[in-house]
């Protein structure tokens, strides 16, 4: 939660989407205005000052599920809806409860991550251009001797590089590029085909490092597609979000 709002302003947001059920939205928006003053508090006050959870009542239909996740939204919480039946305390039949949390700090991680690939989008979509006009007009391998000016001539040559590179930028800016064909190299998908096999559910329930630890026991595998510039700027920009995201930074603040 990073932002304050008092009660008030809660049951107003939630008022936009939730019809009625007054008692019920002032009820969740005192929680939640409690919980964002607990965080505020020093660690050895905040131990003491237990978290109250909410037991909604009523009948099928009546906007229950609704407030909560609306609830979340504001908050920028994730939300999950599990099933309690599948966790039951005796001898934990059935999933584990700690999936439970699994699932919601995997949620936390989506959001965070995607709160931060919208903050790199710019960035990334630049670096990507700049990537493809190297594709499309590979830069002059000009050698940069040390001691050595460059000679007129290759002076001549790279201003003449940086004049037809811009010339180049309009025309994909403008869409005039839209139809042109590029050879691009790009991380394969599916890298790890014998792990379906062994478990039947996927690599959803196995443990998260569990899952990095098989993707590295596999080489990443490259291969090389031609496509359209357009896709080719797409894919390029995805690349430069991710290498721009600090993942362990992601991570962090999602747990
Ligand atoms: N008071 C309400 N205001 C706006 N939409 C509502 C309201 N009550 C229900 N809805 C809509 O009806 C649908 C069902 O509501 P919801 O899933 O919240 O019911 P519920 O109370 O959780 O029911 P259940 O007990 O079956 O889980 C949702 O799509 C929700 O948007
Ligand atoms: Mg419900």
């Amino acid at each position: 939660m990073v932002e304050c709002f008092t009660p008030k302003e809660i049951v107003e947001a939630l008022d936009r989407y939730i019809i009625g059920q007054e008692e019920a939205k002032k009820a969740v928006a005192i929680a939640l205005r409690n919980r964002w003053r607990r965080q505020q508090l020093p660690l050895h006050l905040k131990e003491e000052v237990l978290p109250k959870n909410i037991i909604m009542m009523g009948p099928t239909g009546v906007g229950k599920t609704e407030i909560a996740r609306r609830l979340a939204r504001l908050a920028r919480a994730p939300f999950i809806k599990v099933e309690a039946s599948k966790f039951t305390e005796v001898g934990y039949v059935g999933r584990d409860v700690e999936s439970i949390i699994r699932d919601l700090t995997k949620l936390a991680v989506q959001m965070v991550k995607g709160e931060a690939a919208e903050r790199v989008k710019e960035r990334a979509r630049s670096n990507a251009e700049e990537r493809l006009l190297d594709l499309l007009i590979p830069p002059p391998p000009i050698e940069k001797r040390r001691g050595h000016p460059l000679t007129t001539q290759e002076e001549e040559a790279r201003e003449q590089y940086k004049r037809t590179r811009e010339k180049f930028r309009d025309m994909l800016h403008q869409g005039k590029l839209d139809d042109r064909t590029v050879e691009i190299e790009t991380e394969e998908k599916s890298a790890m085909p014998a792990v379906e096999i062994i478990s039947s559910s996927g690599l959803e329930d196995m443990d998260i490092n569990f899952k990095d630890f098989l993707g590295n026991l596999f080489p990443k595998r490259y291969k090389k597609r031609r496509v359209k510039v357009p896709e080719a700027l797409d894919i390029f920009t995805e690349e430069e979000a991710q290498r721009l995201i600090d993942m362990d930074q992601v991570v962090r603040e999602a747990i």
